[in-house]
C-alpha cells in the first residue's frame, strides 16, 4: 500500500509539473480527486489491511492528498503568470500597415448640395435660419392658412406625436415641410428679410422613385417692400440655372398653397427624355421641383407684418428633386439607401 501510495505521488507530481494549461491542471484535478479519482478510491483498499498498518498508511493518505492538491494550486498560479507574459509580449501595432484597402469616406450627396446652396444664396444676402423637425399644428398648418378641415391637409399627411391635451398650439407633429420656418421667421425679425431654412421634412407618402416619406427641403423667405412675381421668376432661374446649367429651361406654373397668392410650381425640364415625356417625369416633359408664390396677406397678418406695407416671397424646393435632374437618378429613394456603391459617385 506504501509503494502504491509512492507511485501515485510520484506520477501524479510529474504530470501536473509537466501541464501547461489551465484546462490540463481541471483534468488532471478531476483524474485524482473526482467521483473515481486515483485518490478517491484508495481507502477502499484499506478496510483489508490489519489494524497497524492502517495506522501507518492514514497520516501517508492525508499528506499524499494535501500534497497534491498544493501543487496542482501552485501549477495554477504559475500557468496563469506565464500566459500574462505572453499576453505582455504581444502588441497590437494599430499603425501597423495591412493589405485591407482603406476607403475614403465623402459627404453625403444631399449635405454637398446644401453647402452649394448656402453658398449661392448667401452671396446675395440670405442668412440660414433653422426650425425645428418637431413642430406644431399651428406653425405647419393652422398659421399658414391650413385649419383642421382644410382639404389641402391631405396633401401633407404626416405622423402625429400623441401628446394631449390636444390644442393646435401644442399639437405635435413631423414639419411636412420647411414652410414651418415662416411665422417664426416673420416674429422673429423685422422686415427686411432675406432667410433661407434647409432641412429634413416628412410624411406620409406612398413611396415610389419620386416620393419618399423621409426627404430634405429648402425654403427662401423674402420680405420686403414691392416685390413681385418678376423677383420669383429670377430666384428661380438663378438657382436652377446655377445648380443645373445656364442651358436649363425653367418653367413656372399655377398651383395652389393655401399660404401663398398667387402660387406657383416651378418645373425644371426632365433631362431622361429632354421634355418628351418618359417615365421619371411621368410622362409629363418636366419635373416639379419647387413651389412658391407671394406669402398671403393673412400669413404675413399671422407674423406680425403688415401686408399693406409689405409683400413677401416663399419658394421652396425639395433638394432630392434636383439633384436626381442634376445627376441623371432615376429613384430618389437611392439616397438615403445606404448604398456606397451609388454614394462614391459623388466623390
Ligand atoms: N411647402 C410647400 C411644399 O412642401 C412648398 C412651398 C413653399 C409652396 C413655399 C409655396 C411656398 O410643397
Amino acid at each position: 500500500m506504501e509503494e502504491k501510495i509512492a507511485q501515485i505521488q510520484k506520477e501524479y507530481l510529474e504530470k501536473i509539473s509537466q501541464s501547461t494549461s489551465l484546462k490540463e491542471l481541471d483534468g488532471l484535478f478531476l483524474d485524482i480527486f473526482g467521483k473515481n479519482g486515483a485518490v478517491t478510491l484508495l481507502p477502499k483498499d484499506f478496510s483489508k489491511l490489519p489494524e497497524d498498518a492502517r495506522k501507518k498508511v492514514g497520516p501517508l493518505f492525508n499528506t499524499l492528498k494535501q500534497e497534491l492538491e498544493k501543487a496542482i494550486e501552485l501549477k495554477r498560479v504559475d500557468v496563469r503568470e506565464e500566459s500574462y507574459k505572453k499576453l505582455e509580449g504581444e502588441s497590437l501595432d494599430l499603425n501597423e500597415k495591412t493589405d485591407v484597402k482603406s476607403r475614403i469616406g465623402l459627404i453625403h450627396p444631399l449635405d454637398q448640395f446644401e453647402h452649394e446652396i448656402v453658398e449661392l444664396f448667401s452671396k446675395i444676402g440670405f442668412q440660414q435660419y433653422d426650425a425645428p423637425q418637431i413642430d406644431t399644428d399651428d406653425f405647419n398648418f393652422e398659421l399658414l392658412n391650413i385649419p383642421a378641415e382644410h382639404p389641402a391637409r391631405d396633401l401633407w399627411d404626416t405622423l402625429y406625436i400623441d401628446n394631449k391635451p390636444q390644442t393646435t398650439s401644442n399639437k405635435l407633429l413631423l414639419r411636412t415641410h420647411t414652410s414651418n420656418a415662416q411665422i417664426r421667421i416673420l416674429r422673429e425679425y423685422k422686415p427686411p428679410i432675406r432667410m433661407m431654412v434647409l432641412g429634413r421634412c416628412f410624411r406620409h407618402e406612398n413611396i415610389d422613385a419620386r416620393h419618399e416619406h423621409t426627404f430634405d427641403q429648402f425654403e427662401i423667405v423674402y420680405v420686403d417692400k414691392n416685390l413681385s412675381m418678376a423677383n420669383l421668376q429670377y430666384l428661380s432661374e438663378y438657382f436652377l440655372k446655377s445648380v443645373l446649367g445656364e442651358d436649363t429651361k425653367v418653367r413656372l406654373r399655377p398651383k395652389y398653397y393655401p399660404f401663398v397668392e398667387p402660387g406657383v410650381g416651378i418645373d425644371g425640364i426632365c433631362i431622361f427624355c429632354k421634355g418628351k415625356g418618359c417615365k421619371v417625369c411621368g410622362g409629363v416633359g418636366w419635373l416639379e421641383v419647387a413651389g412658391a408664390g407671394m406669402m398671403h396677406p393673412q400669413v404675413l397678418k399671422n407674423g406680425g407684418v403688415d401686408p399693406k406695407i409689405y409683400t413677401g416671397i416663399a419658394w421652396g424646393p425639395g433638394l432630392e428633386r434636383i439633384l436626381m435632374l442634376k445627376h441623371g437618378i432615376n429613384d430618389l429613394r437611392l439616397f438615403r439607401s445606404g448604398n456606397l456603391r451609388f454614394l462614391e459617385k459623388f466623390k
